[in-house]
């Protein structure tokens, strides 16, 4: 084919769910490696803010739709440019769910129930379990296969729901020989970004636990400075808890030499924490200031956000629309 001469370009899927403000985690564990790819023009990039998924787990009707404008506003000041990716939100591509439905005949009910990411969401919300939540992966598959996308740029915790989406990749294409791809993950350098608070990740669902996008400089030097600590010195470098976290976050914003230096200090003479939570308070800021500036110029005009938003879904629309009409006639239904 004459085509063959062009490489065709691969496609990118990612999203995130739509609770509101972004925050450090967000921006380098996804946004980051949504706009390496973005950048790159070997990529074809779709990105979208996943309110459906946001349905889950409890939430409140009357603030998602601000929630989901604060996720696109926050991805295109960040840097996501909708002259280079296709921006759009979930529930705007109809497509999406009705593929989902598609492929939920592909996995066993017990395989869903085993996911560890299903687990926890029903130990944190027992009164809350809902067929959604069950489905969670299937809609994550089906948002990944609608674009066809080889490589998504998301954290490391959502590796389960790639597994599914490669399982149900698999079996679509065994049971009625279709082509799709076994998507894999592409990561950054921040895929984890450890709480604030010393204790797991960092999480919006977690008081304390988050610096966000919008943070002021204050705001950051407030929130470091409830992190906790200790004396500064020992005899080995804590690998858990507030002083990890902060280690880790140095690493992150000012580089493994800046990191080193403080671990030779705590073997040595001691950190002085308020010094290293200064430090690290102006390079977190120095890296969101950039974005904060251009939320600001966004924030003027929100009928460009809108514009945006549907010049996005129609062009996802166009490539969901095909894989679902590829996916119906190998299934029999038209
Ligand atoms: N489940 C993802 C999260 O919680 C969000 C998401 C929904 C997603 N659909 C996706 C991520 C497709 C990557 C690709 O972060």
């Amino acid at each position: 084919m004459v085509e063959s001469v062009y490489m065709a370009k691969k496609r990118v899927l990612s999203g995130i769910r739509a609770t509101g403000r972004l925050h450090l985690g967000n921006y380098l564990g996804a946004v980051k490696g949504m706009l390496v790819l973005q950048d790159n023009p070997d990529y074809e990039t779709f990105y979208m803010v996943a309110d459906l998924h946001t349905l889950t787990t409890p939430y409140s009707p009357r603030e998602l739709k601000n929630n989901t404008r604060e996720v696109v506003m926050d991805y295109l000041s960040a840097g996501l440019d909708p002259e280079k990716s296709t921006i759009f939100i979930q529930s705007y591509v109809p497509e999406h769910v009705e593929l989902a439905y598609l492929f939920s005949t592909a996995v066993s009910i017990a395989r869903m129930q085993h996911l560890p990411t299903y687990k926890e969401k029903v130990k944190q919300y027992p009164q809350n379990v809902n067929v959604g939540l069950l489905n969670y992966p299937i809609l994550m598959a089906a948002d990944i296969l609608a674009y066809k996308a080889p490589l998504v740029p998301t954290g490391i915790d959502q590796e389960p729901h790639l597994e599914i989406t490669r399982e149900i990749a698999r079996k679509m294409n065994e049971k009625y020989g279709l082509s799709f791809p076994e998507p894999t993950r592409f990561v950054t350098e921040g895929e984890y970004v450890p709480s604030l608070t010393g204790e797991g990740k960092m999480a919006k669902t977690v008081e304390g636990s988050s610096i966000y996008l919008t943070d002021s400089l204050e705001a950051i030097k407030e929130k470091l400075a409830k992190t906790p600590t200790d004396s500064g010195r020992g005899e080995k470098v804590p690998e858990k808890g507030g002083v990890a976290t902060l280690l880790e976050l140095v690493e992150l914003f000012e580089g493994g030499a800046e990191r080193e230096k403080y671990e030779k200090m705590y073997l040595g003479e001691g950190i002085r924490y308020s010094e290293l939570k200064e430090k690290l308070a102006q390079a977190i800021y120095k890296e969101i200031e950039p974005i904060q500036k251009r939320r600001a110029v966004l924030e003027k005009d929100p009928s460009y956000v809108e514009r945006v938003l549907e010049d996005g879904a129609k062009r996802a629309r166009a490539v969901a629309r095909g894989t679902l009409d590829e996916v119906k006639k190998s299934m029999g239904l038209i």
